[in-house]
């Protein structure tokens, strides 16, 4: 049987990771910059990470959310604690796309109405609402474009009140920081005034931090910077390292009944370990802090260099704007230098590192990053 020939791929085979490194099948060394697209949180195979997922699948890997699983609780516990929302309710599904689907879900259950908001270059995910809220139209089929949908510019707030006004919109969908639309930060009193129309019209604020979330920007979430409280936070990518997992965080305002959402695999035993683990380890090592730092120090000296059009980003999560298309660009420092990012676009080199990043592994980034420009 083939594989389903759907993804571009570089002629490398990655095998071993370790940290902000990984290693090819041949025993090259590369500098991680993308973090395999924002999912390596803790590092590559962290000892305390793989430990602990060791431990739970020698115990039990899965059972049915038919029964009580403590680990759960746990997982939530820890998360509402480190992440300032101790009173809301999590629901745990094992990607993005499903995060977003079920937060939509709930908000159209919550209001009775089902009209979304979502903005321009949004990405929210590929399956069914997840997918026709994203502003790509090639990736929405016929089954997925059923009129739900309006897309409005990022940060226009008078073109959200004049939608919100219509008293139809059951969620506005939004990203902490844009990710897959070139690194684009919603203005910190758009989502303040954002807030405050939500309220006004009773509409549900969803924020998808699935890549700005868990430590990226240097604040747990992304939202955090402009001191609003969403009604409903979407995460998954760095929740679990790698390990595949996502999650609902619901406001209590929110009631639930039973068998309004459910899942077979979501919040199953060893992704739960593996959850908490990245969660400890967040807590032993300072992780957000140390995104803040780190991507202070990289956004300052990326800043200084004269052949980039334009450098946006918080803590880890990095655009550098080039003037002319990035793709040979992206090409030269994967092959030559030996160093993994991604692009948004066609001019946007993304940085998106595991949240370990030294400020020695940044320096040696710039100075390959230096060589390709410079060569
Ligand atoms: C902001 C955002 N939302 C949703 C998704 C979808 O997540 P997944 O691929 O896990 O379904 C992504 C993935 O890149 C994302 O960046």
């Amino acid at each position: 049987m083939k594989l389903f020939d759907v993804y571009p791929l570089f002629d490398i085979e990655i095998v071993r990771g370790n940290g902000c490194y990984t290693y090819d099948s041949h025993g090259t060394e590369y500098l991680d910059l993308y973090g395999g697209h924002a999912v390596i949180s803790v590092g590559h195979s962290h000892p305390h990470y793989v430990q602990a997922i060791k431990e739970q699948a020698e115990k039990l890997v899965f059972y049915s959310n038919s029964v009580i699983n403590s680990l759960q609780q746990r997982l939530a516990d820890k998360l509402g604690k480190i992440s300032g929302y101790d009173d809301y309710q999590l629901f745990l599904i094992n990607s993005g796309a499903e995060a977003n689907e079920n937060a939509l879900k709930l908000a159209s259950f919550h209001t009775g109405r089902s009209r979304v908001i979502s903005f321009s270059k949004a990405f929210h995910g590929r399956t069914s609402l997840a997918v026709e809220a994203t502003d790509n139209p090639r990736i929405i089929s016929p089954v997925n474009n059923n009129g739900n949908v309006t897309f409005l510019p990022l940060n226009d707030i008078d073109a959200a009140s004049a939608e919100l006004a219509k008293g139809d919109v059951c969620a506005v969908i939004i990203e902490g920081i844009q990710g897959v639309g070139g690194i684009k930060i919603p203005n910190d009193d758009f989502l303040q005034q954002l807030r405050s129309e939500c309220d006004k019209y009773g509409t549900v604020l969803i924020l998808d931090e699935i890549q700005s979330g868990y430590g990226r920007s240097g604040k747990f979430f992304a939202h955090q910077w402009a001191g609003i409280r969403p009604d409903i936070i979407t995460v998954a990518k760095g929740i679990a390292n790698g390990f595949p997992m996502g999650a609902v965080l619901i406001s209590p305002k929110f009631a639930p009944t039973y068998g309004m959402l459910g899942t077979t695999f979501g919040g199953n035993h060893l992704a739960c370990a593996a959850a908490i683990a990245v969660l400890d380890i967040f807590e032993q090592e300072k992780l957000v802090d140390n995104a803040r730092q780190v991507g202070q120090h990289l956004l300052a000296e990326l800043s200084q260099m004269p052949q980039i059009k334009e450098v946006r980003g918080r803590g880890l999560m990095i655009g550098i704007e080039m003037e002319n298309p990035v793709k040979e660009l992206r090409t030269r420092l994967l092959m030559e230098q030996h160093v993994f990012t991604g692009v948004s676009g066609t001019n946007v080199i993304r940085l998106l590192p595991p949240l370990v990043l030294t400020i020695e592994q940044a320096d040696e980034f710039l100075r390959r990053f230096k060589n390709c420009l410079n060569n």
